[in-house]
């Protein structure tokens, strides 16, 4: 957990560190040094598959406070720079000298080897995709595995000398320097990833650095998280009182959950409706709140004032600068009337301060603006309590249920911040609102009834900004056309679309035109995120 001053996103990982060894019951840990990996954060979750907590920091933190941390292994991630350039990211080379196994991958490998007096060199042409991998040094990190494996390999630089203090552990027709090892220290590396699906036996590699080379025991439970972050609330909140910003997904709702295991009556939960929710989700939230906490419960109706706010506006961008605007105002207008609020707490998960490129001196480059990750201003004056920011989105699901959550709660797709506003393409309007409302509850009634709303990741309708010509009995019409997007991904970011039947696409169809007044044409989304992302805006 991190408990911080308010905006402290910023710095993530120094602030949620400092936490890192009350919060979590385990002295068996894995860091992952963060140099702007994609991936960096799969790696970690391929580590805590295995019941071994893992925990990413930044890759240029001291190797002093590594060692407070006492992890058990160091894996250092991959990432977009080239070590030989200026102001490349580097990590403090006295951490090599802990004698805490270190594993390099791919950008991680290279520094490794280039704090070693190595030679890292650019290939002329990015290798990127399937390859196979000969391992000619059996045991320690190839321990029970075949002579050759399958690999994935994406990288523009690669090793072209090793000093003598290493030796080649695996090689591939390109790569003579696949997998390395120190001959002494117990420092490892290998250029391509094991921690994606596409090195289908890149899991018994990552164990065999942390079960076999690191010793760790598979000991780490998400129950354990539970009870040690709601004693650390407890601490830490003493007898004031923490607002939590409430809005019906799985996120906020967990991180209520938790507040109110820890501190009951002290919670106080507001809900803001923007006019931008789903159909009837105020009276489901309110409903699933109130069955399930006794906590103090605000619901502010805003929908007027984001809806002016949003009178004209067609860039995306603006629309959710504007409406993060409006949802600080809110927020801050509702917050003044509660009594010894000291606290916010936020359900910030570590995918979107990564996506959202939040921590400013990060390599990790900001893909998107997610108004909801940097938190709230800082003079709001509240310290931020972030229970979640370790943790993966299914972590979070699983500890819903841990919880006592409701299963339809905590199986929700996820919603974003800015709501409806990002799926009504173009400028947003009450009238447009009301047709996408319409057409989206559909959608998942539809994908409910098939079976399949488990089984997709996020499935909702967009209204697009186009008008098209339809016939209905024997009129011609000129209405809208809706826009039917469903996605499979594990993490959010890459996304594939998903095969829905094709009769449950027609009676989705047919239901939405029937139904719903003013549309007259449905298409299906079949676009991969990347290129596409998963909302439209
Ligand atoms: P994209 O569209 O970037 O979305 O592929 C990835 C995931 O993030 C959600 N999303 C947001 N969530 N505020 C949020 O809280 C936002 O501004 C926002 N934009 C996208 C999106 O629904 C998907 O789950």
């Amino acid at each position: 957990m991190s408990v911080s001053s308010a905006h402290s996103t910023g710095n993530s990982t120094e602030s949620s560190l400092s936490e890192a060894g009350a919060s979590v019951l385990t002295d068996q840990r894995i860091v992952v040094l963060d140099f702007g990996s994609q991936y960096a954060q799969l790696i970690a979750r391929r580590v805590r598959e295995q019941n071994v907590y893992c925990q990413i920091i930044r890759h240029d933190l001291s190797a002093d406070r590594i060692a407070e941390l006492a992890p058990k292994g160091i894996i250092l991630s991959g990432g977009p720079s080239s070590v030989y350039e200026d102001g490349a990211p580097r990590c403090d080379p006295e951490l090599f000298k802990l004698g805490i196994p270190v594993l390099g991958i791919c950008y991680g490998l290279q520094v490794a080897c280039e704090a070693f007096g190595g030679k890292v060199t650019n290939t002329s042409r990015r290798e990127y995709g399937h390859a196979m991998c000969e391992i000619v040094q059996p045991g320690t990190l190839f321990d029970e595995l075949p002579g050759e494996i399958d690999v994935w390999m994406s990288h523009g630089d690669q090793i072209s000398a090793i000093s003598e203090q290493f030796e080649p552990l695996a090689r591939t027709s390109t790569c003579p320097f696949a997998a390395i090892r120190h001959k002494e220290l117990p420092v490892y590396g290998m250029q391509f990833h094991p921690e994606v699906t596409h090195t289908p036996l890149g899991g018994k590699v990552l164990a065999n650095f942390v079960r076999g080379i690191c010793g760790c025991e598979p000991n780490w439970q998400l129950s354990d998280f539970a009870d040690a972050t709601v004693r650390q609330i407890r601490d830490a909140v003493g007898d004031r009182r923490v607002i939590c910003g409430l809005s019906g997904g799985v996120d906020s709702s967990v991180v209520a959950a938790l507040l109110y295991k820890a501190i009951g009556p002290q919670l106080t939960c507001i809900l803001i409706d923007n006019g931008l929710l789903r159909q009837n989700e105020q009276a489901l939230v309110i409903d699933e709140f109130t069955n399930h906490f006794k906590a103090d419960l605000h619901v502010v109706d805003a929908e007027d004032r984001f809806l002016a706010s949003l009178a004209g506006v067609v860039e995306p961008q603006e629309k959710r600068r504007r409406i993060g605007h409006d949802f600080i105002e809110c927020f801050k207008k509702e917050a003044e009337s509660i009594e010894n609020a000291h606290f916010l707490a936020q359900g910030t998960l570590y995918p979107d301060v990564i996506e959202s490129g939040a921590d400013p001196d990060g390599p990790a480059a900001t893909i998107k603006l997610h108004h909801n990750v940097g938190g709230l201003p800082e003079e709001l004056g509240f310290e931020l309590i972030e229970p979640l920011r370790d943790l993966f989105k299914d972590e979070v699901r699983r500890l819903g249920l841990e919880l006592g959550l409701p299963e339809k709660l905590v199986w929700r797709h996820p919603f974003p911040g800015p709501g409806l506003a990002v799926r009504c393409l173009g400028e947003v309007t009450r009238d447009k609102l009301v047709v996408l409302r319409a057409a989206d509850a559909i959608v998942i009634e539809e994908i409910e009834a098939a079976g399949l709303y488990r089984e997709t990741s996020q499935t909702f309708a967009v209204l697009l900004p186009v008008q098209s010509v339809g016939v209905m009995g024997d009129a011609r019409t000129y209405d809208n056309a809706i826009a039917v997007r469903s996605v499979n991904t594990d993490d959010f970011m890459t996304a594939d679309w998903s095969r829905l039947p094709y009769e449950l696409l027609a009676r989705i169809s047919t239901r939405i035109i029937n139904e719903v007044k003013g549309v007259n044409r449905v298409c299906y989304d079949i676009s991969s995120k990347p290129p596409a992302t998963i909302e439209w805006e």
